[in-house]
């Protein structure tokens, strides 16, 4: 258990069990692209931890950038998803693979996808450690996933509670 501000939090996945996953995801998209090369964007801050362990398993000739994108307010969407950090890198007929920490309504990265479709992508795909179905309002999930969790709100490996939370391993789900 861990108290985030005014919250308590229970472990929910493991590093372990993480490590494992981000493993077999690395593997799953050196098959998927093997022989191309891509160019993986990094949705920030959430996504730093999985992006880094998920980025050495691979052997793709490859490009990363970064953006810094932000639609969370506490427990749950503002609805609108504000670009803190932009792209600063082309994009044109290359082959896009997003990664993010969690995918739950979609609208981050429905507008990411709208930004680098307008900048003609050959192909964007979506990398997500975490997503959550039953929030999902979206049209296409995520081609990769890492775990599908309930609407739980979740923090640690990467993500936070109002800024807290983030360098923790484990994944923590709030308490009931
Ligand atoms: P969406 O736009 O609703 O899909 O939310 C996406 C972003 O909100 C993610 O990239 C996270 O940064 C953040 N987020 C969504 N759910 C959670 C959660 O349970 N814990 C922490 N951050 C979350
Ligand atoms: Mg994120």
């Amino acid at each position: 258990m861990v108290q985030i501000h005014d919250k308590q939090f229970d472990v929910c996945i493991t590093n372990e069990e993480i490590q494992a996953k981000v493993k077999s995801l690395s593997l799953e998209l050196n098959k998927a692209y093997k022989g191309r090369s891509v160019l993986f964007i990094v949705v920030l801050n959430g996504s730093f931890m999985f992006a880094s362990d998920l980025l050495k398993g691979i052997n793709l000739e490859n490009e990363i950038s970064f953006v810094k994108l932000r639609s969370y307010n506490d427990f749950s969407s503002l609805g609108n998803v504000l670009e803190l950090i932009g792209l600063n890198i082309e994009v044109e007929k290359k082959e896009v693979i997003v990664i993010e920490d969690i995918v739950d309504t979609g609208l981050t990265i429905s507008a990411l996808i709208d930004n680098l479709t307008a900048k003609k992508a050959r192909s964007i795909k979506v990398c997500s450690l975490l997503f959550k179905p039953n929030a999902f309002k979206g049209t296409a999930k995520p081609e990769f996933i890492g775990f599908q969790i309930p609407n739980d709100f979740v923090v640690g490996y990467g993500m936070d509670y109002n800024e807290r939370g983030r360098n923790l391993q484990d994944i923590y789900k709030l308490k009931a």
